[in-house]
């Protein structure tokens, strides 16, 4: 397959693309990011020369652009694209409409239009964060309503329920993941295990929203990677999957699970102001996928956060060059002028 992955500059796209070139030695794929604050061309350095990976600088939401690339002799579409941080839809939610919507939206126009006797399969990473929260009980199924709490999780749930419309009016041959938190290399220190592990690392605070007990379904990036390679090539068009991890946690466990390893002193904790409309809890029941397509997580949270805090112990420069902003510099000067 020759595969458009949009967002691959960030954690979860650059995690996919390392994942597909490496298990299909047939595939290519080629990556279309806009290089917001959360990309970072160097999360794929390593491919730089690779015969079956382009970079294209593009914005999802820039129809002409899009049209262009997806002539390309495109098969599928793999879309990440997004803006992914709950706090910073709370500071503004306008980017997050205008890429989260407007840009999914441009992405299912352009192959409405342009294929219209035999469409490409579009596979869209939409998140748990739809459903809402949780009670103390209970997990969320494929069929649980969608009550998004913030603007980053109703923005991706405009774009969940376009992408179904998109195949129940124009046949559209579409798929939807929602997948709890990810965790592994490569995440953006602003996300609660990168930001915990690099804090420790320089004997920071670690801040934790509230009464530090709001649960999440913690899943290693790797295992996300391998059930979307699954559904993109396996999945029943038009189908939603739930995909989890198997490893509730409050914030407070993560916390500790983290200095635990580092040999930090739990007195690294704060407790701050909480996150307005932070949801409680999230579970998810992935039952459909591991029944349909076999998948299930294979880390433990134990074994992924060993690894994870591995990664950034051996990483230093690549989460220091982000928190210092050097990293914008860097990708500046290698595009800007192209
Ligand atoms: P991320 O913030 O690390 O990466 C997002 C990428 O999209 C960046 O490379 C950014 O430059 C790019 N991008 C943003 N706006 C763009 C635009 N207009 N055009 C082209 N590229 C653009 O995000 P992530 O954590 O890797 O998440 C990827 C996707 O997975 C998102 O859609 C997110 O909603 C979804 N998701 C994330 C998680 C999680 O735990 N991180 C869980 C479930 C679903
Ligand atoms: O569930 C999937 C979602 O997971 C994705 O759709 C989002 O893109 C992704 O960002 C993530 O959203 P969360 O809001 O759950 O992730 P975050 O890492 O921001 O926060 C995880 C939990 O930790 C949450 O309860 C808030 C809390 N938190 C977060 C930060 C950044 C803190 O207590 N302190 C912090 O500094």
């Amino acid at each position: 397959m020759n595969i458009l992955v949009t967002g691959g500059c960030g954690f979860i796209g650059s995690n996919f693309i390392r994942f597909v070139l490496e298990t299909h030695q047939e595939d290519s794929i080629l990556n279309v990011d806009k290089l917001t604050y959360a990309g970072n061309p160097e999360n794929l350095s390593d491919l730089a020369d690779s015969p079956r990976y382009r970079f294209v600088w593009a914005d999802i939401s820039d129809a002409p652009r899009m049209e262009a690339l997806l002539k390309e002799g495109i098969d599928a579409v793999v879309n990440f694209a997004a803006e992914s941080h709950v706090d910073r839809s709370i500071q503004d939610p306008s980017a997050f409409i205008r890429t989260n919507i407007n840009g999914t939206y441009v992405l299912l126009e352009g192959i409405r239009k342009l294929f219209p006797k035999k469409p490409i399969r579009f596979l869209h990473i939409s998140t748990d964060e739809v459903y809402g929260s949780l009670g103390e009980r209970g997990a969320f199924t494929e069929e649980t309503p969608l009550a998004p709490n913030s603007p980053y999780s109703a923005s991706k749930t405009a774009a969940d329920v376009m992408v179904r419309a998109y195949h129940r009016t124009y046949g559209l041959p579409v798929l939807i993941t929602r997948c709890s938190n990810n965790y592994g290399p490569y995440q953006f220190p602003e996300k609660l295990i990168p930001l915990m592990i690099s804090n420790a690392l320089e004997d920071k605070e670690l801040p934790l929203y509230g009464d530090g007990l709001h649960i999440r379904d913690w899943i290693y990036v790797e295992d996300h990677c391998r059930a979307l390679d699954l559904v993109l090539r396996e999945g029943r068009d038009g189908e939603v999957y739930n995909i989890g991890g198997q490893s509730e946690r409050t914030n407070l466990s993560v916390a500790h699970a983290i200095l635990d390893l580092l040999g930090k002193p739990r007195s690294l904790i704060r407790f701050v102001t909480d996150r307005p409309g932070h949801d409680r809890r999230y579970a998810i029941d992935f039952s459909k996928i591991r029944r349909e397509l076999g998948w299930e997580p294979l880390r433990t949270f134990e074994q992924g956060i060993a690894r994870t805090v591995e990664w950034y112990v051996t990483h230093e420069p690549w989460w220091r060059k982000i928190k210092s902003g050097a990293y914008l510099e860097y990708y500046r000067s290698m595009y800007e002028n192209r």
